[in-house]
């Protein structure tokens, strides 16, 4: 259990890193003002321009990297068979802090490029190029990033509970804890892709209304 929070805790922590925010302060606004009042990427290069969106992504990408990197570290020490069990809590504290930041009223962003630096730090291949190739795919199709952040998400966490299942992680299958561990992870990976959802509940209001902003527009609704 303490590991587990303390995974929870050390995520959050790097969360907070609201990159977008930071970002828009030094250029006098608050982010969470302007656009679709979105703290993230999208609505950084939305309000902003390139060079805030790519800096956006970059910082929230990679506090999630670094953190699984931190973990894979510390726990492929610790519990070698339990890495992505950690890696999942860590994930999972790490978009709580962009989402919910305490020193921000507990009003971040919906923790898109975090979830994106969770899924590079489970470093496998193939979750990694089909998210990217699907993203690519439907944001060129539609301009619309949320339909690309929705799916993305949801096929994170499918592939991770379809790969975990058939044993792919390093957790002993065969051992009844090992097992609960697989388990508790899926639970966990399925609780991020949840929450990315949830926070999107705005947007797929409008993308059903043919409302949603698309990539590239300067007006934004909220
Ligand atoms: O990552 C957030 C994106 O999916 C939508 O952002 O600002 O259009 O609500 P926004």
């Amino acid at each position: 259990i303490l590991a587990r929070v303390i995974c929870l805790v050390a995520g959050y922590a790097f969360g907070l890193l609201q990159t977008s925010y930071i970002y828009g302060r030094m250029k006098g606004i608050d982010i969470r003002e302007h656009g679709s009042g979105n703290a993230g990427t999208t609505n950084a290069l939305r309000v902003l321009g390139k060079k805030a969106g790519l800096i956006v992504f970059i910082g929230d990408l990679f506090k999630a990297i670094i953190i699984s990197a931190i973990v894979h570290v510390v726990i492929g020490h610790l519990y070698p068979n339990e890495v992505y069990l950690y890696l999942a809590y860590a994930g999972l504290g790490t978009v709580l802090g962009h989402n919910f930041p305490c020193y921000l009223h507990f009003k971040g962003g919906k923790g898109i490029a975090t979830t994106a630096g969770i899924i590079v730090g489970f470093l496998d291949p193939v979750i990694i190029v089909s998210c990217l190739i699907a993203f690519i795919v439907i944001v060129a199709i539609t301009r619309y990033v949320s339909l690309g952040s929705i799916t993305i998400v949801t096929m994170f966490c499918i592939e991770y509970a379809i790969f975990a299942f058939h044993g792919k992680y390093g957790f002993d299958l065969a051992s009844a804890p090992s097992y609960h561990a697989m388990v508790e992870s899926v639970i966990v990976v399925a609780v991020i892709c949840g929450m990315a959802i949830v926070r999107h509940h705005a947007n797929i209001v409008r993308l059903l209304h043919h409302e949603e902003n698309k990539l590239g527009a300067k007006k934004a609704v909220s």
